[in-house]
Formats: C-alpha cells, structure tokens, sequence
C-alpha cells in the first residue's frame, strides 16, 4: 500500500523549542525597489524534532534560517526560542550556513574550538572538544591546517564540526551537504541523526534534496516560490534506519517532487 504521509503544522503535546509565528520579510533591493521573499509563515518545532524545509531557490529558505538565528530581523510577526523572542544571535542556537563561514586566520582546529572557548572552557577541554567533532566529519589530519588549504567540501565539514562542537540545542544547516561527495553525505546524514538524539538536539535543516529531507526529518516543510510561502507539511512515519529501498520512502519523496513541481 502506499505510503499516506500524514500533515500537520506541529505534533501536539511536547513543549516547543521553536515557535515561527506569522512571519513575514520584504527586502530593499539595491535599485530601491521592495522584494517580497517571504509570506506569512507560522511554523513550530517541538524538543528534539528534526524538520527539513524543501523548496524553489529563492523561496526565503536561507532568509527564514537567518531570521531564526537572529542574523536578520523580522518584518511582521515573531521568532522565539524556548518562549523567549530571538532578536540577536545566542549560543543555544548554532548555524551552518549556505557558504563556507571559517575564520581564515584561525586553524581548523581553532575554527572548531571556538563555541566551547566562548563557553569558557580550558584549552585542554576546547582541543579535546574540537578533535572530537574533527573525528566525526574526517578531519583530524587537517586539523593544523588554515581554510584556504582545504577543499571547498572540507571547509564545509569544519564548519558543521564547529556548529555541533558548540553543542547548540537547536541548530539551524543551510544546506550543509550540498558540497559534499554522496559517501561523505550519506556517512555524515548518518552521524547527524545520532547527534540529534544523543545530545536531544533539535534541527531546522534546508535541504535542495528530497531524499536527503526523507531521509532525516521527522517532518518536511514544504515551500513554494518566491515569495515564499509553507504550501504543506508532512509528516514522515518511517522508522530509523530509513531505508532508501523501502517502497513508503519512493512514494514519499515521488509525493514531495510533485508538491514541488505542482
Ligand atoms: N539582503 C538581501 N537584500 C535583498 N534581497 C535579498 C537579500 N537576501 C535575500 N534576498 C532575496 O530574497 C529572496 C530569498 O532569498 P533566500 O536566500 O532566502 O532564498 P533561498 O530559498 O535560500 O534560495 P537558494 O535555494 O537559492 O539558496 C531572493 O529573491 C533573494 O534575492
Ligand atoms: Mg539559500
């Protein structure tokens, strides 16, 4: 039978560590002229959840990611974190962004150091976090290196290993394997979802994929183009480990594609 993805804006019940509520954004280009890039969107996120948003490029995707760290402001309505308006960025929530975001005089391992020397730690315990986080995404050998020695893969595997070494509790990727060869992605989709559960993160994830957003989301925004607005909201109801062979999984990401192209 095929698989019914269920739609929700939000599961009832537990408490919400995200709360997007009648958002909107307009931009002053620089001709002078107002572009609208997004439309009113109501979105929430719950402890631990793992949403993806897919959509057209241009949509507001990256927009929506920056309002939610606290990088742009908000035309109408509000953002809050854990009931409080995000209005500046805070160390709860971290970002991998749509481009490569190192500190180019700083070291690999001093680029991944960085959340935890914020936090205060000791030298020891900042290297001990990095190497950790150098580990996971492949890295250690480079950790002496400087950004413009890496590849442009690379350099976007030290920017994830920065965010997760922070150890946000919600972390906002744009798009954080697009630049990724498919072994990596794959492995790296993989250890996401362990980190996710282990530390109880929550993550809004962009993602151009559709088989990346069914392979980790609990559920898939859906947006249409610019302006962008949310046009459904699925709920994904496959058990981890997904499998990409699972006929629910093809009808799925067949359904998605279709929303898209529609
Ligand atoms: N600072 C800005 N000034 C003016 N217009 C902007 C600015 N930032 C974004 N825009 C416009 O807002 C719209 C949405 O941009 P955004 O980067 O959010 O799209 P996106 O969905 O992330 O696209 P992509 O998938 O290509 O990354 C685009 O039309 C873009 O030109
Ligand atoms: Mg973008």
């Amino acid at each position: 039978m095929p698989h019914q993805p269920s739609e929700t804006a939000s599961d009832a019940g537990s408490a919400s560590v995200l709360a997007i509520t009648g958002v909107e954004k307009t931009f002053l280009t620089s001709r002078g002229e107002r572009l609208k890039a997004l439309e009113t969107t109501n979105l929430e996120l719950k402890v631990n959840e793992f949403v993806c948003v897919v959509g057209p490029s241009g949509c507001g995707k990256s927009t929506l990611l920056r309002m939610t760290a606290g990088l742009e402001s908000c035309e109408t309505g509000s953002i809050s974190f854990m009931g409080t308006p995000v209005v500046r960025p805070r160390r709860e929530i971290g970002m991998v962004f749509q481009e490569y975001s190192l500190l180019p005089w700083r070291s690999v391992l001093d680029n991944v150091a960085m959340g935890p020397e914020f936090a205060g730690g000791s030298r020891a315990d900042c290297v001990r976090a990095a190497e950790e986080f150098l580990q996971l995404v492949g890295l250690s050998e480079f950790a002496q290196s400087y950004p413009h020695e890496l590849s442009g893969g690379m350099r976007q595997r030290v920017a994830i290993a920065r965010a997760l070494a922070n150890r946000p509790e919600l972390l906002l990727m744009d798009e954080p394997f697009g630049a990724l060869d498919a072994h990596t992605r794959i492995l790296l989709q993989r250890e996401l979802l362990k980190i996710c559960q282990k530390h109880a993160t929550t993550i809004l994830f962009v993602t151009h994929s559709v088989d990346e957003a069914v392979y980790l989301a609990d559920r898939i925004v859906v947006m249409s183009p610019r302006p962008g607005r949310i046009k459904r909201i699925l709920s994904v109801d496959l058990p981890h480990p997904r499998s990409r062979g699972d006929a629910r999984y093809a009808a799925l990401s067949q359904h998605i594609l279709e929303l898209l192209e529609s």
